[in-house]
């Protein structure tokens, strides 16, 4: 139990409310692959927040005569039971923390920017989302509560829904987990990258190639638990680790290629990891490589920076400067949307982090 985040109960006289909170995607150039209990990450890792692939979450929220959190969960205006058993796991991981809760009904309404069936995964964007939304009820009741605190709580609450999620709060990069790197870093919650980065990482763009729109048949929960008994569990850390402080000196001196053999590194260690653990599973499909092949060709022909990450997925992200975006729309398009199903593909970039409505 982590006692700094349990709420001190005040006197509370607010009876209902609404708040509203849009909170983005974001993408890990350093890997979160597997986690001690109650969502402690293994190893830490590094990602960037994006911008157009979002989750809105509006919560209306009634006081009730009963001492009992009550919720209802609408996606796109319809009620969903299936995530409302998912909510529930949350809400009983996090009533701890947040026991002025008992004694309302919510009604909780999501919509995502991105489509529902893309591979795209939103635990990350909804449950940051749905954080914030919480610490604003927490807000209302104790108005005093500092800024710092609100939002390093709503990272502390997304982490207990999603790990990835609590990397979704503020914008640009943000770590998440222990590093002796990094002075303020932390196992609970994430925090922004504070270290210097050069222009060329501050406007990154990530433009997702849908290579397989289907639900994947193997969920991160699911990987993460195998990583506890994996042969190469303490080689990943250290691995992680190491790429760590590798990204951190390439975002310093703005060192692209270093950038690139770091990123690419994590991303096929991921995929490794998946096709080493027991059982064994392959989340990549035939056009993943096909692409990764072509990304290949291209950066040795043309020299264009550009590199790929995968998440836990077939898609493929492709991350590039700004300035590269033209070349890379073309390249896009001539050679890489034909592996994409039907066609698609999402332009996205760094982002400003979760913003309130
Ligand atoms: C491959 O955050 O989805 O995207 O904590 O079990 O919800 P849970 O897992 P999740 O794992 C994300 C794994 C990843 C890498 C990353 O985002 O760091």
């Amino acid at each position: 139990m982590q006692n700094e985040f349990i709420y001190i109960k005040k006197k509370n006289n607010v009876l209902s409310g609404i708040t509203h909170w849009k909170s983005p995607s974001n993408i890990a150039l350093i890997k979160y692959w597997g986690k001690k209990s109650n969502q402690i990450p293994a190893n830490p890792s590094l990602s960037f927040s994006l911008n157009n692939c979002f989750t809105s979450t509006k919560v209306s929220f009634s006081k009730t005569k009963i001492d009992l959190l009550d919720f209802n969960f609408f996606f796109h205006g319809k009620r969903e039971q299936s995530f409302e058993n998912k909510l529930k796991n949350y809400f009983d991981n996090i009533l701890i923390y947040c026991s002025f809760l008992k004694g309302f009904k919510l009604k909780i309404e999501s919509t995502n920017s991105f489509p529902h069936s893309s591979g795209i995964a939103s635990s990350a964007s909804s449950f940051a989302a749905l954080s914030l939304c919480i610490m604003d009820i927490e807000k209302k009741i104790n108005p005093s509560i500092s800024e710092n605190d609100f939002f390093r709580k709503a990272s502390f609450l997304a982490r207990l829904g999603s790990g990835s999620a609590c990397r979704s709060i503020k914008g640009f990069y943000s770590l998440w987990g222990q590093s002796d790197l990094f002075e303020k870093s932390s196992n609970l919650f994430s925090v922004k990258y504070s270290d210097e980065i050069k222009n060329v990482f501050k406007s990154l763009h990530d433009t997702v190639l849908i290579v397989d729109k289907k639900k994947k048949k193997f969920s991160s929960t699911q990987g993460h638990k195998l990583m506890q008994n994996h042969i190469f569990s303490e080689a990943r850390v250290s691995q992680a680790k190491v790429n760590l402080s590798l990204l951190k000196n390439a975002l310093k001196f703005g060192d692209f290629n270093l950038f690139i053999k770091v990123v690419e590194s994590e991303a096929l260690s991921l995929h490794a990891l998946m096709m080493t653990s027991d059982p064994q599973f392959i989340l990549m499909k035939p056009n993943t490589l096909n692409i990764i092949n072509k990304i290949w060709d291209f950066r040795k022909k043309t020299k264009t920076n550009i590199c790929f990450t995968l998440d836990a997925g077939a898609n493929v992200h492709l991350i590039y400067p700004k300035k590269e975006f033209e070349s890379v729309q073309n390249f896009i398009i001539s050679d890489l949307s034909v592996f994409c199903e039907s066609g698609k593909f999402i332009n996205d970039m760094i982002g400003n982090g979760s913003l309130k409505l």
